[in-house]
């Protein structure tokens, strides 16, 4: 399983790619509101850093496909690795239609169903995206719906990669890679938080005790 930070933070995607732990990076249009800044400025900027796919969301004003297409065009214009970010709507569906036979790739958000997944990749999705924390906000298990997608895809072929989203604690990206998914789309926090074990802590500690009784500084 491969790893996308999902932020529109520069600060943070620089930090995580200093680290060498991710490979993409997906935004919406709630964080991008939470940077205050122009789209286009931010995505280039993140273009800039990361070599790899950068999912940039149509507006959350456009619900129609026309709009939709137009806009996805333009997105797709910023830069080599885009992939536009589409909901997943009969009118997304539309939309990624006609952006897939322009070679275009898009990431089908939203997607809290098998149906919608596998409804997804036959419009010629490159990429889906269920989201695991907001079913287990409403007591539906988000993994098993990670799960379910990966055993259809593998059963008819499907190339679509899943992309786990709405990845709330470490906990969720193990049962993630356990549950076969292409990649995680992971918040900065809770890379950080991967990072981290207390006897890690206590080894680094212990370490330089035992090292600086004996050399000293
Ligand atoms: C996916 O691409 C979304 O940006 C994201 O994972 C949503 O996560 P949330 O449910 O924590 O807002």
């Amino acid at each position: 399983m491969r790893f996308f930070i999902d932020t529109a933070n520069v600060e943070e995607i620089r930090m995580a790619d200093e680290m060498g732990i991710i490979c993409g990076v997906t935004t919406n249009p709630s964080l991008i509101a939470k940077e205050g800044r122009n789209f286009k400025e931010v995505i280039g900027e993140i273009a800039s850093i990361v070599d790899g796919p950068i999912s940039g969301e149509v507006k959350a004003t456009t619900t129609d496909a026309k709009g939709m297409i137009d806009e996805g065009r333009d997105i797709a214009a910023i830069h080599p690795n885009m992939v536009v970010k589409i909901p997943m709507t009969p009118e997304g569906l539309k939309a990624v239609k006609v952006l897939h036979s322009e070679g275009i790739k898009t990431n089908v958000t939203l997607v809290f169903s098998c149906a919608q997944a596998l409804l997804a990749a036959r419009a010629g999705a490159t990429y889906v995206s269920p989201f695991l924390g907001r079913l287990d906000d409403i007591s539906m298990p988000g993994i098993d719906l990670i799960s379910d997608i990966m055993e259809i895809f593998q059963i008819h072929g499907i190339e679509t990669e899943i992309i786990a989203a709405s990845v709330r604690n470490p906990i969720h990206v193990i049962d993630c890679a356990k549950a076969g998914a292409d990649i995680a789309t992971v918040p900065y926090k809770v890379l950080l938080q991967m990072t981290g074990h207390p006897l890690t802590d206590q080894g680094i500690e212990k370490f330089k005790k035992d090292y600086l009784a004996v050399f000293g500084e």
